[in-house]
């Protein structure tokens, strides 16, 4: 048990799923594992642990933002020995060839500021994916036949964002799309050697205004589900 998971020691696997929606977690590991079990509802931020083909697998909620994914991400990695942390989750769109539902992989995740921003102090350290297993994801994304895109996405503080500007030089230098969580799960897994990979469905467009609409929600996470799961276990 840690501050935030109740999990027994050995009741969380050594692969991690971590939607940002803890209800994301439940439906998830009960859709996909075999003999999901609930491991963690301490603040609601559900956690169940199954097997995937055989494999253990937990699938954590990180809640949303930065702060919350650190926390739940340090105490995985620290206290309970996580070896690959797959974020699954959702993004607004930022380039014109990213369309609604597509997938997006995100090899660098660029920032304004993380919590390790003061650790790393004048250090603009580059957050990126692992190689393998975005590698693996992106063969798994393309015999899926999903639309896939393999770039830099920015990990954003604030949802509600009053910086035009901003998204004006984020879409001018590439950046695919726009989420809140990943770069703090790339500089962890970068500090403690472990596997992380962020694989986001776009549910809304910053271009185009276009939105997912919530009936179509569910399918568009399975497939971000199946990804990250071959992606893991990829040979
Ligand atoms: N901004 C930030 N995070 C997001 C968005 C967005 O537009 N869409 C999904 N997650």
């Amino acid at each position: 048990m840690t501050i935030h998971i109740g999990a027994k020691a050995g009741d969380i696997a050594p692969t991690v799923l971590m939607p940002g929606d803890p209800y994301r977690a439940k439906w998830a590991a009960e859709t996909f594992l075999d003999d999901a079990r609930l491991v963690n509802e301490v603040r609601g931020m559900l956690g169940f642990t199954g097997t995937w083909r055989g494999n253990p697998v937990t699938i954590q909620g990180s809640g949303m933002g930065m702060p919350s994914l650190s926390i739940y991400a340090n105490e995985l990695i620290k206290d309970y020995d996580a070896q690959t942390l797959i974020r699954i989750g959702s993004c607004g769109g930022m380039q014109e060839k990213v369309g609604i539902r597509d997938v997006i992989l995100a090899m660098t995740a660029t920032s304004m500021n993380t919590p390790s921003s003061g650790f790393f102090k004048e250090m603009n350290f580059a957050p990126s994916a692992d190689y393998g297993l975005l590698s693996a994801a992106h063969s798994a994304a393309t015999a899926k036949g999903v639309p896939t895109h393999v770039g830099g996405i920015y990990s954003s503080d604030v949802f509600y964002d009053e910086r035009p500007d901003l998204t004006d030089q984020l879409i001018r230098h590439g950046i695919l799309g726009v989420e809140m969580e990943a770069a703090e799960l790339y500089n962890l897994a970068h500090r403690y050697q472990r596997r992380a990979l962020a694989v986001l469905t776009v549910s809304d467009h910053l271009i185009t205004h276009e939105a997912l609409p919530s009936s179509e929600r569910e399918s568009s996470f399975g497939d971000m589900v199946e990804i990250a799961l071959e992606a893991a276990f990829a040979p």
